[in-house]
């Protein structure tokens, strides 16, 4: 029988400046692996991007009655993924004097501790969905505590606001205080529910989460393997090579093992799903098995400087072909925001005589972003078909940015202050499937 089904798609355009990439504008030889509209529109129906374009081209098509928001000189990019941080660790961001291994044990550690009473989780939580749309950040992978039910209160809130996330509780099961310990049955069990609850419900995936090495036995690390193969597309999502007493432990605890990286490989948790974070001290062999089995990286440069724990090497993860996105690795790392972190790339890189170009900081932050963590097909940039999550960047945010722009000639160096000047303040909107989430004040 033949329905007359009435058409009810939602249109809605938003017009402005936009900048959105389709490959790493570095790497990219034919075209520029970008594409920036000065005056431009985009179109999107049901929460999915119909069309970019250059605004006088696309109005003249856009569906009767469409509602166009005019975000005047305003920058629209697609929203900023962050590829690794904790939402357990709000409240201890920028704790003094220690570096990771003590770190952990005087700060980290007694927060995830509190995680244990719902109703701070609940609030923190809150706090921390907030901050990130606050910061431009639509996509985040994050680790929880050890408590299954820290990760069902992020889930539940990423849901009611339709986020795209991934998320998982953390397991360990050793070198850590006994009331944040499970079992490898208990982090099995706990997590493999946890699966079957939100793993691909609406937008939200699941990652399979051993805290790192020192801090999961043999065992746990082969019940961890065994999660993934549960449902498909899960994620692995561990901590890898961020501070030397750290591998110098994992080497002690780990006998047998030719490299840090050998363990988790050693247990089957190597795979083009895997995010490790940190990677400041790989060997070439590490880079060689990096790259053989698509896994990636998470580069988070203002945790590596905050904890004294080194300088990363873009340049060798390029050349290896390693996917590499951006991580705050809140609380460890010191900003949620997406633009001061790349900012602190480009001096992490200065550091080592390496650099970073604005458009690829801005690549990082979005579509390689969602390359590392394989949802390229679903975010990242405003191709036809994706998911319409972004954010409306103010240039003129601070007197000091609107003055230091004055004397810019293009996109490229307005790109650049913006990494460099730029914070939360200048984030003026963030939208999640076209809808706008935040608004700056
Ligand atoms: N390694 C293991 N756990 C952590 C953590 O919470 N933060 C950081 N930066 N590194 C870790
Ligand atoms: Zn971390």
């Amino acid at each position: 029988m033949k329905t007359n089904q009435k058409n009810s798609k939602t249109s809605s355009a938003f017009k402005g400046s936009i900048l959105h990439f389709l490959s790493d504008p570095e790497a990219e030889t034919e075209g520029k692996g970008y594409e920036y509209f000065e005056d431009g529109l985009l179109f999107i129906e049901d929460g999915i991007v119909k069309s970019v374009g250059p605004f006088v081209e696309l109005e003249k098509n856009l569906p009767k009655g469409t509602k166009i928001t005019d975000y005047g000189d305003k920058l629209i990019m697609p929203g900023f993924i962050d590829t690794h941080l904790h939402y357990p660790q709000t409240d201890i961001i920028g704790s003094f004097g220690k570096k990771l291994l003590e770190w952990l044990e005087k700060y980290t550690f007694p927060v995830e501790g509190k995680f244990k009473d719902t109703d701070y989780a609940n609030e923190v939580a809150d706090f921390f969905l907030e901050e990130l749309l606050r910061n431009g950040t639509t996509t985040a992978h994050v680790m929880c505590t050890v408590h299954k039910h820290s990760a069902e209160i992020l889930f539940q809130k990423s849901l009611k606001k339709n986020l795209r996330m991934i998320l998982g509780k953390v397991m360990m099961d050793r070198n850590a205080p006994e009331f944040l310990l499970d079992t490898p049955e208990s982090g099995y069990n706990d997590s493999l529910e946890l699966i079957e609850q939100w793993h691909e419900k609406q937008r939200l995936l699941y990652s399979v989460t051993p805290r790192f090495a020192i801090t999961s036995t043999e065992e746990q690390l082969k019940k961890s393997a065994e999660l993934l193969t549960t449902r498909k597309n899960l994620y692995l999502h561990t901590h890898l090579a961020e501070n030397k007493d750290e591998i110098e432990f994992v080497a002690e605890l780990f006998p047998w093992s030719k490299n840090y990286l050998d363990v988790y490989d050693k247990y089957g948790l190597v795979n083009d799903k895997s995010m490790f974070a940190h990677c400041v001290y790989l060997s070439k062999n590490e880079y060689r098995k990096m790259e053989e089995t698509g896994a990636s990286i998470s580069f988070c440069p203002t945790s590596n400087l905050f904890l004294g724990s080194g300088l990363f090497d873009m340049d060798q993860s390029w050349q290896s072909n390693i996917k590499v996105g951006i991580g705050t690795d809140i609380g460890g790392g010191t900003s949620f925001s997406i633009l001061k972190t790349l900012g602190e790339a480009y001096k992490v890189l200065q550091q080592k005589s390496q650099t970073l170009s604005p458009l690829r900081a801005f690549y990082l932050a979005t579509l390689g972003g969602a390359k590392s963590l394989s949802l390229n097909d679903k975010i990242g940039n405003f191709e036809s078909g994706k998911e319409a999550d972004f954010v409306v960047l103010n240039f003129n945010a601070t007197p000091l940015i609107e003055r230091r722009l004055k004397n810019t000639a293009d996109i490229n160096e307005r790109l650049f202050i913006l990494m460099i000047l730029g914070d939360d303040r200048s984030i003026e909107a963030t939208h999640i499937m076209g809808e706008k989430v935040y608004a700056k004040a």
